[in-house]
């Protein structure tokens, strides 16, 4: 995403794999989302499944996602792979975190702070 408001990159030390999420934000709602998986199917599945999950939601709203949710967003996981949403929600957390940051250093595109 050429215009994206925050990029973070995650990644799982136990399998190597590696997750970068992107968000555009207007008026406190996630206006977009992009994902690029350096990692496996279940990576990209959840990942892709989250950003279904949080297009169009607020930030503080976005915060609620849990990995059980994405879990369930894909119809299920194997114990194997549930660590492969736990990145993917990571990315999402890094993600908020670095947008409310933006938003009370004054650098976002709005002057209210995120609920
Ligand atoms: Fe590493 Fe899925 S095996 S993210």
């Amino acid at each position: 995403m050429d215009d994206a408001d925050v990029t973070v990159q995650e990644g799982d030390p136990t399998c190597g794999d590696m997750i970068q999420l992107q968000l555009k934000i207007e008026d406190n709602v996630i206006e977009d989302v992009k994902f690029l998986s350096f990692g496996c199917a279940a990576n990209i599945a959840t990942g892709s499944a989250l950003t279904e999950m949080v297009k169009g939601e607020t930030l503080g709203e976005s915060k609620k996602v849990t990995v059980k949710d994405i879990k369930e967003e894909v119809g299920g996981l194997p114990p194997v792979k549930m660590h492969c949403a736990v990145l993917a929600t990571r990315a999402l957390e890094s993600a908020l975190k670095k947008a409310i940051e933006m938003y009370e250093s004054g650098e976002g595109s709005e002057s209210e702070p995120p609920d």
